[in-house]
């Protein structure tokens, strides 16, 4: 064991460790214990997540000094640890009578890998918020149904993973509108406040009132008195803060326009939108050069899809955001999976005006007067 606690203190020092999970208590008052890096803590810590036989998760975070023996003192009580690091990879088999067996086995060098299957929730385990939103049974299994947004859910926390360094270290503001049944944001609210144990608020804005009091009915359950839940119109109901994070999943057609162009205007550092259903360009476009693809519905639909959410980007970097679109997850579980990812950035005054001409001019050649524009016009005047 010795050895063992001496690689594994080497690998979480050098934060290498992935995860060390517990399983088989002896006394079965723990069903298991996992161990992850707390990577966005000030202090490098391990997040340990404690699972209970009632399905409770309990939640501390070590320090990394001193880890490695304070996690194998704890399997001390489990059948078996399986520890896996970027390094090397061990399986720990110990008898009631405590005798032990160690096998090792490669690393994996990939901390992420590129079909997304290490996730930040863990499938197996279970989450009480998942439960309740009826994505996993009461035993922690992901129904069958409802995998594709288990995976999505997942997918969307590695998304707000990668936008961290833009936000603040802590007493982070975030805003989901057109929310529905808030999915998202229970997801990040326990990303945020309990993976990486940061002080958060969560506002979600939806326009029905049943939803939204079901969603709060669930917080309180939780005991999640961060996130908060809010009836009425998008940019009526959001409260007087500048926010850290403005989320949106599929707000739809030209609601889409009104959460980017209130968050630019409300100063939002990240903006994570997912549109859906882009109409506006498609009874707009009049362009007779682009009439060979207009004449087709099914690809003026497409074309109008495509250069809706391409406006949408330029017109984000003309506001002075860094903007990427990325596959948000597998097409087969949505064909609505275009996310637009928009940081804000020091752009210099001339891209940001050769971006707003290059703006204008396409929509002059379609023929078309994006709602996006216009809500931003007063805000683009000002800021140029
Ligand atoms: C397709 S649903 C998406 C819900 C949720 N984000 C999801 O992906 O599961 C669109 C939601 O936008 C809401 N919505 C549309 N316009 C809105 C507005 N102006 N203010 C607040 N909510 C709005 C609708 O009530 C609906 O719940």
């Amino acid at each position: 064991m010795q050895k063992l606690t001496e690689k594994l203190q080497a690998e979480a020092d050098a934060r290498g460790l992935l995860r060390v999970t517990l399983s088989g208590h002896f006394g079965k008052t723990v069903k298991k214990i996992s161990y992850t890096p707390a990577t966005h803590k000030k202090e490098p810590s391990i997040l340990e997540e404690r699972f209970m036989p009632d399905g409770k998760a309990l939640h501390a975070f070590l320090p990394v000094k001193g880890c490695a023996e304070r996690i194998l003192k704890e399997s001390e009580s489990f059948r078996q640890t399986d520890v896996s690091a970027v390094g090397f990879s061990a399986v720990v088999l110990r008898s009631a009578k405590g005798a032990l067996h160690i096998k090792y086995g490669e690393g994996s060098e990939e901390k992420r890998k590129p079909d997304g299957k290490n996730y930040i929730l863990s499938p197996g385990v279970k989450y009480d918020f998942l439960t309740l939103l009826g994505i996993q049974d009461a035993s922690g299994r992901v129904h069958d149904k409802r995998q594709g947004k288990f995976r999505q859910i997942n997918r969307f926390l590695q998304i707000v993973s990668d936008v961290l360094p833009s936000l603040p270290e802590n007493e982070v503001k975030i805003w989901d509108l057109c929310c529905g049944k808030s999915y998202l944001s229970f997801a990040v609210y326990y990303y945020f406040r309990y993976v990486l144990g940061k002080d958060v608020s969560v506002h979600c804005v939806d326009l029905k009132a049943d939803v939204i009091a079901e969603c709060a009915s669930y917080a309180e359950k939780l005991g999640w008195d961060g996130l908060h839940f809010i009836c009425g119109d998008i940019f009526k109901a959001v409260p007087d803060e500048r926010p850290d994070l403005v989320l949106s999943l599929h707000a739809c057609d030209t609601a889409t326009d009104m959460v980017l162009a209130g968050a630019v205007q409300r100063g939002a550092r990240v903006i994570l939108s997912s549109p859906c259903c882009q109409h506006e360009l498609a009874s707009q476009i009049n362009c007779p050069e682009l009439s060979y693809v207009t004449r087709e519905p099914i690809l003026k639909q497409k074309l109008a899809a495509v250069l809706t959410d391409a406006l949408r980007c330029r017109l984000l970097y003309a506001c002075g955001y860094k903007v990427t679109t990325l596959e948000f997850t597998d097409p087969e579980d949505t064909p609505k999976n275009l996310m637009i990812r928009a940081e804000k950035a020091l752009i210099p005054a001339k891209l940001r005006e050769a971006a707003l001409a290059e703006y204008d001019n396409v929509c002059a050649g379609l023929g078309a007067k994006p709602a996006m524009r216009s809500l931003l016009s007063d805000f683009l005047t000002k800021t140029r």
